[in-house]
Formats: structure tokens, sequence, C-alpha cells
């Protein structure tokens, strides 16, 4: 079994990416929505949630865990990751390792205002593609969007487009730097000049678990979801209900935690 956590509703898009890569692995995720947004947490409350978010984790016996939470990954990048008895892929160390041998010359990152305050998304794909130019910017209003349900509103169109616009006007790629962004993607694609191309770091993530599960030999599974959150189960069950689609099999249970 493969344990996702996120502060929220962004991870859905991790899970969303493990089962479009034919991912049957069942998973649980847990969604810390008590504590959102991680993206305006200090470094050491989120150390903190990312060590009660493994622990939670381990005592549901998960195998793995598939980070989908670049928040708290730009925190163990610097402050270490807690030991655990199963691996855990790092969404950012794996979606920077993705961009070796890019044709991108200059990336712009988009992600929480801790992830880019981090450095980690920018030392993680230099590292990878030495040469190539990365901008990071904050993009803190689009959180809460995503979180309140406003996707779709005028508000949601026009704080991609405050993003965009503070862009510098000539990159080539643009890096969703934090899970939730995916979902606003229709957005960005149309605010950005179209020869842009947009990364969702969830892709390489994804190849990382199929390689991780390969390797390790871990059994195949019936494609099921369990979730948890410690805010609203109702809420948190519609948005899983919206945006999986029927990526995610079954919802077996919805838990407060
Ligand atoms: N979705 C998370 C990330 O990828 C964090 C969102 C937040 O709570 O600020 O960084």
């Amino acid at each position: 079994m493969l344990g996702l956590y996120d502060s929220g509703l962004g991870g859905l898009t991790v899970l969303a990416a493990l089962r479009a890569a034919g991912i049957d692995a069942d998973v649980v995720y847990f969604a810390d929505q008590a504590h959102l947004p991680y993206g305006e947490k200090s470094d050491a409350a989120l150390h903190g949630f990312l060590q009660q978010n493994l622990a939670l984790l381990a005592e549901l016996q998960v195998d793995a865990v598939v980070t989908a939470c670049n928040t708290t990954c730009a925190v163990a990048e610097r402050l270490g990751w807690p030991p655990t008895p199963f691996p855990v892929l790092d969404l950012i160390a794996n979606a920077g390792a993705a961009f070796a041998g890019t044709p991108h010359r200059r990336i712009a990152v988009v992600a929480t205002a801790a992830t880019i305050r981090s450095g980690a998304y920018g030392r993680a794909i230099r590292a990878a593609a030495p040469g190539v130019e990365v901008v990071e910017i904050a993009a803190p209003a689009l959180v809460p969007l995503v979180e309140s349900g406003a996707v779709e509103s005028r508000e949601a169109q026009a704080a991609v487009g405050a993003v965009v616009a503070a862009l510098p006007p000539e990159i080539d790629a643009i890096v969703y730097g934090c899970s939730h962004y995916p979902l606003l993607d229709h957005w960005f694609a149309g605010a950005l000049a179209e020869r842009v191309v947009r990364i969702d770091p969830a892709v390489a993530q994804a190849a990382a678990a199929k390689r991780l599960i390969a390797a390790r030999g871990f059994p195949s599974g019936s494609g099921t979801a369990t979730y948890y959150t410690n805010g609203d189960p109702h809420a948190f069950e519609a948005a899983v209900r919206r945006w999986t689609g029927d990526h995610t099999g079954k919802v077996a249970a919805l838990i407060a935690h």
C-alpha cells in the first residue's frame, strides 16, 4: 500500500498522476487540512507536520510514501527527512532530476511562499541541468482559492493572471511547484504564451513510484483509495469525487482524524 499526504486537495493531482501512469497500488491519502495553508507556515512548524504525517502513515502500515506536497519536501531538504521504516519519494528531488537533458533554457517555478523561500526547486533543477536559468516565484493566493472550491471563479482566473504577469517574458517552461496548481492549469494555459510548456512534477513523481514498485516487487493492488482528513470529511469527499474522476478507484472510507 502506498501512502500519500498533502495539506489538502493538491495531492489528489499526484494520486491522479499515479493512476494515469498505470499504478494500481492501493493507496491511503492523508489531508492535513487543519493546518492549511502549509505555504504560510514556518520551517519548524512544517517540519513538525511532516513528522506527524509520516508517523500517521506509518501507523497505517504503508509500504512506501509518495510525497504529494512540495512544501514539506522543501523543508526536509534543509532540515532533514525524519527516519521511517519505509522509503519516501521526494517530490522536488524527483521533479528536479527529470530535468536532466532538458531542452528548456529558462524555467519558471511557481510554488508556495515556503517552497520559494527554501530555494529547493532551483537547486534541484540546476543540479540536473547546469546552465539552465530558474526563476522562482511565490503564488500564495492560489491554494486558498482551490481549497475553497473557487477553481472556476473569475477570482481564480485573475489570481493566475497576476502570477503569470509577474513572470519574466522570456521563459520557455513553467513548473507547478505546488500540487494544488495543476487544478488551475486551464487558467495558466489561457494566460501563458503558447510556446511555454507547463510541467507537472507529479509526472516525474509517478515515474519514480513506478521504478520503486518494480525494484521492491510490491504486489499489485486493486486500485482502491482510502482518505483521511482532519478537516471537513464531507467537503473533502465532494472534492475527491470532483477531482479524481475515475482515476482513484473507490473511496473506501473517509474518516476525520
Ligand atoms: N500542496 C502543497 C504543496 O505542494 C502545499 C499547499 C499549502 O498548503 O500551502 O506544496
